[in-house]
This record gives structure tokens, sequence and C-alpha cells, in this order.
């Protein structure tokens, strides 16, 4: 193992186009943010880097969406991501973004190095484009049929219904989303990072220098590496991004993922003028942390950019986790299928550190995990109240009650005192091995151990009861108890900093550093403590309800959203058109059908007559919101009876793929009777 002296981390820049959800943090942020409040505990030379990810197409394409440029989209993300991070406790030193200056600097410079070493071979290719829009077409920015499925909406890169991925030619007809124009083929120049000669170099550095990275990074490198590496353009033909700063590149950005991990440096430079130590000293420990749809950039593309420039340390462990769905499905943000940070935060007050808890205790490092609101109330109430808040609390409480609040003076310790207060430095060693291991799971069991190891101490003496005939033992177990206490701050601090926080201001006590753990006198004889409070609340099937209807309603917003147009029925004539009678009439009175759940019996003013219209609505309106109402009514279709009443005519409504109907009214009112055709 090397003996580094500085530690770097980074964690994935996020885009800017949309907030955090859970997959984000399970996968990245919680993570991170617990080793390196770990270091930091240690006293460990740390800096924590990270900002907004704020260019590529897809920022590009939700611009155009909403009629704003890229830098309002980025703009309003940043200030979301940004705040919401800060709301969870995420602790970075510092939060940047790829439009800040020094990052357009930094990128720039970095391209224009290695252009100037002669590393990128050029080559020109043909490219689609819009010529009504004069430019050329990202893969996003085109659509077609696709090849396999016929689906007439697939995108240049993907198939949305069949999944497969496509390239731009391999469309049916295809048009630019910009223009809807038919694209042509062009050619157009780019810059390539020849991979495929740093080959040897990554095999040698990954293959055998990092057998100890997690089985699925290395797993994805390896099969990366036996596949064969090929050139990569990291130029690109769009109007949003760092132009490419050489001559002969006009209307040309910087591709991307060429400029993010960039990110990671000028971050740093933003944060301290020492930045040099950090990324160009092999005594400086970097990682990065990152979900994994990133492996290849950080362990391929962006470790062959530095080896590339030369000056650069590259990262000793990139762990990455796999995914974490949502209640059985994939997160999907075009889906609004995800518990969204910005949106948690508001709704659970107070409840950062239970988030930050059940992502840590379901975190998905080794397979993808599901996160369930169900599973979730159950962490908080059967771990995070019953072990660690009703510990904390007992012990508080107790002192409170038999010591008015102060630390009672510790007798002497019994084998069994010993036997308890014994296990803490086992328990620190286990920690220290979890974390730097980035086994943050296991590690967060280590931390909830010390919280069960106290309330077992708590039972088994049960001072409650001592109180009546031994009050020097009650002093003894009560001393040890708080002292527990105290050592339990210091190990959830880098899992739930809020708890850690509110734990030391009921002891009246500064914060401790991690070598604390262990040590039995942390709390001196005398001292008075804080006021207690609860820790965490029990959570109610009502909170956990509201959730799950937000989920659901998203589910019926998506199918809605997704009704086909039904199959166009057989042609008409306009003679047959014209055979139906449809007329704007009023609705004077509405009442159930006894024994349906389906049926109101309407009576209606046709214009013509007043008539009864029985109508299939009574799931979707109530009769109080129909009296008065104006509708649509086919009013020469065939007489028939329902449930004992002769129905004549029909009110017509939309209905959509989750069988919602909603009726059709004239847009202002008009006469009843008035004819519609
Ligand atoms: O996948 C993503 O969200 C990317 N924005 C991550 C970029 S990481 C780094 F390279 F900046
Ligand atoms: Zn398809």
């Amino acid at each position: 193992m090397k003996d580094y002296k500085r530690y770097l981390v980074t964690s994935a820049l996020p885009y800017a186009n949309g907030p955090v959800h859970i997959g984000h943090l399970a996968g990245v942020y919680v993570p991170s943010d617990i080793y390196v409040r770990y270091l930091r505990l240690r006293g460990r030379d740390v800096i924590w880097v990270c900002g907004s990810d704020e260019h590529g197409v897809p920022i590009t394409i939700k611009a155009r969406n909403e009629g704003v440029t890229p830098q309002d989209v980025v703009d309003k993300y940043n200030d979301i991501i940004k705040r919401s991070f800060e709301g969870l406790g995420i602790s970075f030193d510092i939060y940047s973004r790829t439009t800040s200056r020094e990052h357009y600097r930094t990128a720039s410079e970095f391209f224009r190095t290695l252009h100037d070493k002669g590393v990128f071979s050029e080559a020109v290719s043909q490219q689609y484009y819009d010529e009504e829009a004069q430019t050329f077409l990202a893969d996003r920015y085109i659509m077609g049929t696709c090849p396999h499925c016929q689906n007439d909406r697939a995108y240049g890169d993907q198939c949305e219904k069949c999944g497969s991925t496509l390239n731009p030619t391999d469309l049916v007809e295809p048009r630019s989303m910009i223009s809807g124009s038919k694209p042509v083929m062009k050619e157009t120049k780019h810059w390539y990072l020849p991979l495929d000669k740093y080959e040897p170099k990554l095999r040698e550095w990954i293959l055998e220098e990092h057998k100890e990275w997690k089985p699925n990074v290395y797993g994805q490198c390896k099969s990366w590496l036996d596949l064969g590496l090929q050139p990569r353009a990291v130029s690109r033909d769009l109007n949003w991004g760092i132009p490419v700063p050489v001559e002969g590149a006009e209307g040309k950005v910087l591709y991307v993922w060429f400029d993010a991990p960039i990110g990671y440096i000028s971050a740093t430079k933003e944060l301290t003028p020492d930045w040099e130590k950090y990324w160009k000293s092999e005594d400086t420990k970097m990682v990065h942390f990152i979900g994994k749809d990133n492996i290849v950039f950080h362990c391929i593309v962006f470790p062959t950019m530095l080896m590339a420039h030369g000056d650069y340390i590259l990262p000793d462990n990139v762990p990455s986790n796999e995914f974490l769905n949502l209640e059985g499905d994939k997160i999907s943000t075009s889906r609004n299928w995800a518990v969204w940070l910005n949106e948690y935060l508001e709704e659970m007050p107070g409840k950062e550190d239970v988030l930050r808890y059940v992502l840590c205790a379901n975190a998905p490092e080794t397979k993808d995990n599901d996160f369930t609101w169900k599973d979730y109330q159950a962490r908080n109430n059967n771990e995070l109240v019953a072990v660690l808040g009703n510990f904390v609390n007992r012990a508080l409480v107790l002192t409170g009650k038999y010591f008015e609040g102060k630390v009672p003076e510790c007798g002497e310790l019994n084998d069994y005192d010993k036997e308890i207060l014994g296990q803490l430095p086992e328990i620190k060693a286990s920690l220290e091995r979890n974390i730097e291991n980035y086994h943050f799971r296991e590690a967060l069991k280590d931390a909830m151990n010390i919280a069960r190891l106290g309330n077992k101490y708590l039972a088994d003496t049960e001072p409650w009861k001592l109180a009546k005939t031994d009050m020097e033992r009650v002093k003894t177990i009560l001393n040890v108890a708080l002292q527990i206490t105290a050592n339990l701050s210091i190990a959830i601090e880098p899992f739930m900093p809020f708890s850690a926080a509110k734990i030391l201001n009921m002891l009246g006590c500064e914060k401790f550093g991690w070598d604390a753990i262990g040590s039995t006198d942390l709390l001196p004889a005398g001292h008075t403590l804080g006021k207690a409070e609860l820790l965490f609340e029990k959570i109610e099937d009502s909170v956990i309800e509201k959730q799950l209807q937000k989920l659901a309603d998203a589910k019926a917003a998506n199918a809605a959203a997704e009704v086909k147009a039904e199959p166009q029925k057989d042609e008409v004539s306009f003679d047959d058109f014209g055979k139906m009678d449809i007329r704007v009439s009023t609705i004077l009175a509405a009442e159930k059908v006894a024994k349906t759940k389906k049926l109101l019996k309407l009576t209606v003013d046709t214009g013509i007559d007043k008539r009864e219209i029985v109508s299939g609505i009574a799931e979707h309106y109530s009769p109080e919101e129909l009296v008065g109402r104006q509708v649509l009514v086919l009013v020469n279709l065939a007489p028939r009876e329902l449930k004992g009443i002769l129905s004549r005519g029909m009110i017509l409504m939309a209905a959509d793929a989750t069988g919602k109907l909603v009726l059709l009214s004239p847009e202002m009112a008009v006469k009843s009777g008035s004819v519609v055709g």
C-alpha cells in the first residue's frame, strides 16, 4: 500500500438539466460524503471537489423544448442542485460549474496542450447536416423510423420503444428535429483521442496494478480493453460548449465528456492556489466517486487524457456503485419516476439523516438495489428510532432523572463494563477498514453497533432498578452509557452529521476527533449535559402513503402521456357524417343510478326537448359538478334502456389510455340546441 500524504476526492459532476434524485445520492454523493467526513475527522489533508456539468446536447434540447437558452437551463438547475446538496449536508469543499471562466480556461489549455503535443489525430467524416437550420445534427437531434420496430419517433442514437442502440444512418426516413427537414450528409472534421495507442499502458495500469478495484469496475474495464480501444472524437459540431481552441475549428466545441472531468481540475484551482500539490504529486491519493454509467470515462478516457498530458497523477481508485431502483422500477427522469432531493427536503423537513441512513444502509454497492417507501419507514422506525434514538434518549433521560443532568462519577468498572467498553476499539478498527475499502453499508452497521451495544448494556444492567438499592453502581452505569453516547456521536458523524451534531449538543460538548473512539473518559464527571431532545421520530403510515400516492400519480400521468392514437377507423362519407345530429345541450339535473358505480342519470335541455340520458361518468364527475354545464350530445342516437331508464342520446367525452373521461364543452356559452358539425 502506498503511503499517501493527502487526498483529492472527486464526485461525478451532475448534469445541470434536472434536480438530483435518490439514485444519484445513493450511487455517488452519500458515499463520497461519508468518505470525506471520515477523512476530515481523522485529520487528514483532504479536499473534495464537485460541480455542475453544464454542457452537452441534452441541455440544448431541454432549452429548445422550454423556449429558453441553455444558459437559463443550467443557471436554474445549478442553483437547485447546489442548494439541495447543502440541505442534505453533502459537504463538498467546492461546488463549481463547467461554465465558470476558470473552467473554460483550464479545459481550453488542456486541449491545446494535447493538440500541441501532437496527441490528437484529425479525421474527416460524413455527418447529418440540417441545410435549413444550417447546422450539423447531434444524434439526439435526428428522428426517424426504427429499422427494428418501425417506431417512427426513434432517435439517432437509440430507439426508446424497442431499446435498440442506433446510428443516425440506421434510421429510415430521418428528419431533423430542429427544422423538420430531411438532413443531408456533409463532411466535417473532428479531433480524436487515440485511446488505442494508450491501450497497453491502460492494461498494465488497470489490469495489473489495480486488481483491488471493485469487481464491477475492474470487470467493465477489462471487457472494454479486451474488445480493443478505438480513437474517440473529442469535439462536436454544436453551438453550446467550450469552443475548440485551435484554428479551423469554427462552430465546434469540446465534447462534453472531454471538458467535464477537467472540471475536477478547474474546481480545485478555484478552491485553492495550492491546487497543483493535489493534482501533480505522486503522494496524493485521488479517488473518483462515480455511477456505473461513468466507468469508461473515468477509468479509460480521462486517465488517457491525463497520461497524454503528462503532468498529472492518475486515480488510486474509482469506486462506482450499481443503480438504485425505486419501488421495483428503474429511476427515470423523463417519466418522473424518482424521489427528487429538492422535493424531499421540502416535504420531509428535519429528516435529512433518515434519507442518508436509508440510502447508505441500502446502497447498491455490489448489485442494483431497490428503494421503497415501506423500507424507508421500517428502517426509520425499527432502526433509527428503536435503536439509535432510544439508546441516546435513555442515557440522557436517566442522567437527567437521577443526577440532574450532570455526568456522574465512574466507580470501579466490573468485568461486564470492561467487556462492553472493550468492544469500542474493535468497532473502530472495523469501521476504518470498511470505510477505507469503500464498504459503506458495512461501516454503517459498525457505527450502529455502538448504539446496539449501548442498548444491550442498559438492558442488562437495568440502572432504573438499581436506583432503589445501589446508587453508586447507577453512577458508574450511566457514566459508561454516556461515554458510549459520546463515542457514538463520532462514529455516526460521517453517515448522519445532523444527528451527530444533535447528540453533541445534548451532551454539551464540542466535536471530538476520530481517534477519540474507544476512549472511556470523553465526558468528565460533573460535566453538565445539554438539553435532551428526540433524535428521530416515528414515521406514520399516512406520511408514506402520501409519497406512494405521488408516485402513483406520476405513473398515471405517464400512462396518460403514452396514450396511443387509436388506429383510425374506416373512412366515412360526408353524407354519413352528416347523419349525426350533435347539439350543445345544458344539463338540468343529475343523479346516481341506484345500484351502479358508473352510471348517472342526466336530464338535459337539448334545445329541441328535455330528455333523460344515462351516462357512464359517475366515477369522474359528481352530480353536483354537472348541473348547469353545457355539453355536446348526439341527439339522434337510437334510444336504449339502461337499468330501467330509457336513455335518449349520448353525451360526448374524451377518454385517455388510463380510462379517464372528460366532458367536451363549447368554448363559450351558446344557446342550447346549437348545432355541432
Ligand atoms: O453522468 C453524468 O451525470 C455526468 N454528468 C458525469 C460527469 S462526471 C465528470 F466527468 F465530470
Ligand atoms: Zn425500435
